[in-house]
């Protein structure tokens, strides 16, 4: 992989954390922000997996477009290196292998993965390697493309659930910069700005990668929205003040009967939540449900280096003989979910009919 810094990019709807052209893949290095805009150029396969698993693109849907591109430029290489069609597909099936392997939660990275794999065998059946490596290039531009597309009908379908003047507040990132564009939880928020409610958001700050303060508040000051970042423990204080009328985050993967797994601490919040009688929403495109996983206690969970506990912006804030676990993810359970707002529609409890509903009669 190798960086270069550009020039803040203006405020915009159309703003994506991955760029592909002519076979190279761009992604803003979201472990830089706020303090640089550095983007991460990778060349093959190995780099984006690289780029997947050290968190340089984060947010389920954003890993499952980068990853996409992966697919798309290992093909371009074993095509160009003139494979035969079963070299080809041997060479493809190591690189999914590789991108499998970087993250185990966001099922948007399995999902992706799996559409990228049913277009090049559409795509070789009758067609050369280098047939199937175009075909791949357009399938990983249209996932890209396709996943902006949702998460606009999930901000639409999500809109009209949001206070029209009162603060929203929001747990990790789940905005452009986890996505291909516009964000889940924080597109629902930017729909509902452009239907004129005056919202503010309360960034948890989401310890200890701190992707509510460095990315959501990043991107919401960018934007012009009236962003407050709180430490994540002070959630239920507030929500019982009042100053709290709804919740609203993204999803990792949602299991078939409703169940959440997010950034871990969104549990806590779905917690507060329901003590205090606030809405709790999520919001997340159909590429996030999994109907083979049963229920939230089959979801892996991505436990990260306890290490990632110690430093804080470079210094020191625990002792080194001491132990730290760091579970990256945690599950709510469907009964604290007032409603998953997907691009299908706002589905409500009981949710194992009602997600099956959507996804399959839509
Ligand atoms: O570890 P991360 O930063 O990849 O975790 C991201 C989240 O938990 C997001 O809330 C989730 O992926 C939804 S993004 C639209």
């Amino acid at each position: 992989m190798t960086a270069s810094e550009s020039a803040t990019s203006s405020a915009t709807d159309d703003f994506t954390p991955i760029r592909y052209a002519d076979g190279v893949l761009y992604v803003l290095d979201q472990r830089q922000l706020p303090a640089h805009e550095t983007w991460v150029e990778c060349r093959d396969e190995a780099q984006v997996a690289d780029a997947i698993a050290k968190m340089v693109v984060r947010g389920a849907p954003a890993i499952g477009c980068t990853a996409a591109y992966g697919v798309a430029i290992a093909a371009r290489r074993l095509a160009a290196a003139g494979a035969g069609a079963r070299a080809f597909r041997a060479g493809l099936d190591e690189a999914i292998e590789r991108l499998r392997a970087t993250r185990p939660t966001a099922v948007n990275l399995f999902w992706a993965l799996a559409q990228m794999r049913d277009a090049a065998a559409v795509a070789l059946t009758g067609g050369t390697p280098g047939d199937a490596a175009a075909a791949l290039d357009r399938r990983a531009l249209a996932i890209h493309a396709e996943d902006v597309a949702m998460c606009k009908r999930i901000g639409a379908a999500g809109a009209p659930l949001l206070p029209d003047d009162g603060t929203v507040l929001t747990h990790c990132n789940a905005g452009a910069l986890a996505t291909g564009g516009y964000g889940t939880a924080l597109g629902v928020i930017r729909a509902a700005r452009a239907a004129g409610k005056r919202v503010r958001v309360i960034a948890d700050e989401t310890r200890p990668y701190l992707q509510g303060a460095r990315l959501t508040a990043w991107e919401l000051v960018r934007d012009g929205f009236d962003v407050t970042i709180i430490p994540d423990s002070a959630a239920g204080f507030l929500m019982r003040r009042g100053e709290v009328q709804c919740v609203v985050v993204g999803a990792d993967r949602v299991a078939a009967n409703g169940d959440v797994a997010n950034k871990i601490g969104t549990y806590q919040v779905a917690l507060a939540a329901a003590a205090h009688g606030v809405p709790f929403y999520v919001a997340a495109p159909v590429s996030t449900i999994d109907f083979e996983t049963p229920a939230g206690d089959a979801i892996p969970i991505e436990e990260r280096a306890g290490t990632e506990m110690f430093a804080h912006t470079g210094a020191d804030i625990a002792p080194a003989a001491a132990h730290a676990r760091y579970p990256a993810f945690d599950v709510t359970p469907a009964d604290l979910i007032t409603a998953i707002v997907t691009d299908r529609g706002v589905v409500r409890p009981p949710y194992g009919d009602s997600l099956r509903r959507a996804v399959c009669d839509a």
